[in-house]
């Protein structure tokens, strides 16, 4: 399924820098505050990154990005909604960002070795290894990042994959049988 699959998102859900900081930093507090933590819910994984890349499709259409899905299972994860949200809108985000305009990225859920994972996979420069850990923390990006952002989005996604039993791992495709430059974020659903 490729970009034009997705309903177009209307100009009422643009992300705008700012909103989008906003949204960060609203993610953030949510997730620091003392409040009892959502509840959990079964969640379609499947549906779940459909309406995320629905959201999306704004960035991508003013990128030029092609975005394809493609599910070969459909897991069933027992967390928040909208924390799961929080987590893919993140990776898919950072994937549209810092593809080069004209780009493609795709969001691959399948099963590696029996457990379910999804990929969201990019044709950007990647993370130079030595970043590779430092990504997650707050605040932190890459030097000579072109993409516009506040370094927040990975310290999200991975608070709340670790709260709900997800794991999230960072390669560059070049390091991977893959060709060409790009970052596969692989998040490991719980089996
Ligand atoms: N898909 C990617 N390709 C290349 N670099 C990436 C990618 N995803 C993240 N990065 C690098 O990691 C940094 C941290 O990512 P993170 O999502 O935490 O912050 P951000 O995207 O800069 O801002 P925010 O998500 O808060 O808007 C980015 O600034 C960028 O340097
Ligand atoms: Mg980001």
């Amino acid at each position: 399924m490729r970009s034009r699959d997705f309903a177009p998102a209307g100009e009422s859900l643009g992300v705008t820098r700012a909103q989008h900081l906003i949204e960060q930093l609203l993610r953030l507090s949510r997730q620091e505050s003392a409040a009892p933590a959502a509840s959990a819910e079964p969640v379609d994984v499947a549906a779940l990154l459909r309406e995320s890349l629905g959201q999306l499709m704004v960035v991508a259409d003013r990128r030029r990005i092609d975005v394809g899905f493609d599910g070969t299972v459909t897991p069933v994860v027992s967390a928040p909604a909208a924390e799961l949200r929080s987590v893919f809108d993140n990776l898919i985000d950072n994937a549209l960002r810092h593809a080069p305009e004209g780009g493609v990225v795709d969001v691959r859920l399948h099963e590696v070795q029996g457990q379910p994972v999804v990929d969201v996979v990019d044709n950007g420069p990647g993370i130079p290894q030595e970043f590779m850990a430092r990504v997650f923390d707050r605040f932190f990006r890459v030097p000579g990042t072109s993409a516009g952002g506040s370094g927040l989005g990975l310290a999200i996604a991975r608070t709340a994959a670790l709260r709900h039993g997800l794991r999230i791992a960072l390669s560059n495709r070049s390091e991977q049988e893959e060709g060409g430059t790009g970052l596969i974020a692989r998040v490991y659903l719980p089996a």
